[in-house]
């Protein structure tokens, strides 16, 4: 059987991928992404994100971003936002820019609404915040935090909320899939914001991992947050190895795969998984990890590799 379907028995929404525009004229890639009994769910790597949306004050541009909404729809697939407030991927207008709090303020509203606004009803779930924290648990010191505080988390959300009641609004964060600073920062955030009553459905687990060394608590983490009142989602998992593959590394692999996948499974409130491109063709890995990658279930010619069989079984089957 095929992935979403699996994840589909065992009570989820969708396996999905992240996809980018470029990657779409691929014919032999796309024969395999355009199957929604293999992928229930799609998010765009880049074409949602600040500079690709809103590259000058006031000037929205939307095109990549319709691509890949307009390929979720004719593939009957659930779409992630992705996202509306992160440092990085930033316009340097907005990142250079010098603005007192209330002129900064209503700039993430205009953003905000007015991208949650443009895929009003296609979006099943939007990260409205990526990655507020640093490892250590201290807040990133970035143009938001630096200019509004922590206030601008409650800004984006309420934007968000006001744009598109029906999506689910998250928090979107990596290295919180174990017990530690940051995890306990973001655990906190949390209990503040739903004491707060601000608009808050649900926090990402990214699951950026490296072959042997996924966290062993994982599933406990992902019911730990959603204990808080949220559910949870694999966002963005891949999983890592320094080149070359091996066969061993590649058993691994798999296990490591069938153990994330496991996790997502037996927590309730885990609502889906998201690969971050599903083929080693198109992983961001190999850019930003030099002598790292073949991170993904399927490899660079499109073939599936043991962790296939991996994310099967853990989905139970
Ligand atoms: O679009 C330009 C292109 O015009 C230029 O010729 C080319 C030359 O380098 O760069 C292209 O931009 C690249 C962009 O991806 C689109 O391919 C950027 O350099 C590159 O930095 C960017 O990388 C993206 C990365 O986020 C940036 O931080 C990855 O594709 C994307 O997969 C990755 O995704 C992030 C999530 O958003 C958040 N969590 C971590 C995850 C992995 O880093």
């Amino acid at each position: 059987a095929k992935l979403n379907q699996l994840a589909k028995s065992k009570g989820k929404l969708y396996f999905g991928t992240a996809t980018d525009n470029s990657e779409l004229s691929d014919t032999g890639y796309t024969a395999i992404l355009d199957d929604n009994t293999m992928f229930g769910q799609i998010t765009p790597a880049n074409s949602m994100k600040w500079d690709a949306t809103e590259p000058e004050q006031g000037q929205f541009t939307f095109s990549g971003g319709d691509q890949i909404a307009n390929l979720a729809k004719s593939n009957s697939m659930l779409l992630r936002g992705h996202n509306c407030v992160w440092y990085n991927q930033l316009p340097s207008w907005v990142s250079s820019g010098s603005f007192t709090a209330a002129q900064l303020t209503s700039i993430i509203q205009n953003h905000c609404s007015t991208l949650v606004t443009h895929y009003k009803g296609q979006v099943y779930a939007w990260d409205v915040v990526n990655e507020p924290f640093n490892d250590d648990g201290t807040w990133r010191t970035d143009v938001f935090y630096n200019t509004l505080g922590t206030s601008y988390v409650s800004i984006a959300l309420n934007a968000a909320r006001q744009a598109d009641p029906n999506a689910k609004l998250y928090i979107n964060e990596y290295n919180i899939e174990y017990v530690g600073a940051k995890a306990t920062s973001l655990l906190n955030l949390v209990k503040t914001l739903k004491s707060q009553s601000v608009p808050l459905d649900g926090i990402g687990f990214q699951c950026h991992f490296i072959v042997g060394q996924v966290p062993t608590g994982l599933q406990s983490q992902l019911s730990t947050f959603a204990a808080q009142g949220v559910e949870v989602a694999i966002t963005e998992l891949d999983i890592r190895m320094t080149l070359p593959s091996t066969p061993a590394l590649l058993q691994q692999q798999k296990t490591d795969y069938q153990n994330t996948i496991a996790a997502c499974s037996a927590v309730e409130a885990c609502v889906g998984v998201t690969v971050w491109d599903w083929t080693d063709k198109y992983s961001w890995v190999p850019n930003t990890f030099s002598g790292q990658g073949a991170a993904c279930p399927w490899d660079q010619n499109f073939a599936k590799k043991p962790a296939y069989d991996g994310i099967a079984i853990g989905f139970g089957n």
